[in-house]
């Protein structure tokens, strides 16, 4: 199938996001970018246009979608009564990139939560997602833009490499400006429970609404609380070794070389200045920095120059601790 190309560049914007919203409405599945990673998108409450976002990525049916809605009030037409609480996280956070999991309404189709009585809705917080969720007017099911497995696309570039031919369009803008998956939050009891990290921290969290706890994810168990903890993640295409240690990387890098491997070094700006590598790929400066680039240098990686990327471990404060658990679920091995 062709897929059509809506390139955001401040000429006839709004009519190219206007055909983009038709398609939405039409039912066929349409990438758009937001300020986490680009989403691929359908009407959340036609199946069958859901269905194709699932064939498209390569997504197992059990793993349910987020809804995103262009507002507050178009999110309480999708889910029950919620806590109190979630009103004061949602006019603090949205739009922005958080993610709430609550009792469904039963107002989407039944694919998009896999059956859960729950579902996961946000308001991104991206101009063109925001208008293309206006021109629609629906509620709009979105998974990353990647095919599964794949690290998440934050350029409109990663969609065309993963997913052209295989979606009707795409709405191409700039790079996200987080670079990394919204924190996701399960709003269904007395106190919040962050399943997956993101660039709202915990402590963020935790400053307007009190306690919240975080679900343990060192160990996968067999049933998950949120079912896509449970797949292997962000798998770049060279073998990724993560060394918790970090005065042992250069000792890896070195063991590595001497077997004859080419090897990359993917390590913060700071340490780039002093590990030895066939390639130094430094991530940046500052954690927000690094959350940013992660994505487009796992993505970067390529069989035909490297080997093996061997990894320090980064700091975990703040938005750090998002950076890392990407990188845990990224690496071949852990060291
Ligand atoms: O920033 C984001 O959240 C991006 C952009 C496109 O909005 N979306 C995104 O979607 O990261 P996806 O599908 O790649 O990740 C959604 C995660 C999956 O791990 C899924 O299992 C979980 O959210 N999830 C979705 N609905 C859920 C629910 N009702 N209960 C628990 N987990 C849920
Ligand atoms: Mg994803």
């Amino acid at each position: 199938m062709e897929t059509k190309r809506f390139m955001m560049n401040g000429s006839n914007d709004e009519a190219k996001i206007k055909e983009a919203a038709q398609l939405l409405r039409e039912g066929e599945v349409v990438a758009f970018p937001t300020e986490t990673v680009y989403g691929l998108g359908a009407d959340a409450s036609n199946a069958q246009a859901i269905e194709k976002i699932f064939q498209a990525k390569g997504r197992p049916s059990d793993n349910p979608l987020i809804v995103h809605v262009a507002a507050k009030a178009q999110l309480q037409t999708l889910v029950e009564p919620y806590p109190a609480y979630v009103d004061t996280l949602i006019d603090r956070f949205s739009p922005g990139p958080i993610t709430y999991v609550l009792k469904s309404k039963g107002n989407v189709a039944k694919n998009v939560t896999a059956n859960l009585q729950t579902v996961g809705v946000r308001i991104p917080n991206n101009d063109i997602a925001l208008a293309l969720l206006k021109a629609c007017n629906l509620p709009i099911a979105a998974p990353s833009a990647n095919i599964s497995g794949k690290p998440s696309p934050t350029r409109g570039s990663h969609v065309y490499d993963d997913l052209t031919g295989t979606i009707d369009g795409r709405v191409d803008g700039a790079p996200a400006e987080i670079g990394l998956e919204s924190t996701f939050i399960d709003c269904t009891g007395e106190v919040p429970l962050i399943l997956r990290v993101g660039t709202i921290t915990r402590q963020d969290i935790q400053e307007v609404i009190g306690r919240v706890d975080m679900l343990e994810t060192k160990e996968p168990s067999i049933q998950p609380k949120s079912p896509g903890l449970k797949y292997k993640h962000y798998e770049p295409e060279v073998p990724l070794i993560l060394v918790t240690e970090n005065d042992k990387v250069q000792a890896v890098i070195d063991e590595q070389k001497a077997s004859g491997n080419r090897v990359g070094a993917l390590v913060s700006d700071q340490t780039a200045e002093l590990v030895r590598a066939d390639e130094v790929i430094a991530l940046g400066g500052t954690e927000t920095m690094m959350a940013n680039k992660l994505y487009d240098i796992l993505r970067s990686f390529n069989k035909s120059e490297l080997d093996v990327v061997v990894c320090e471990t980064l700091p975990t404060e703040d938005v750090g601790l998002a950076v890392m658990d990407r990188l845990r679920r990224a690496a071949t091995t852990i060291i």
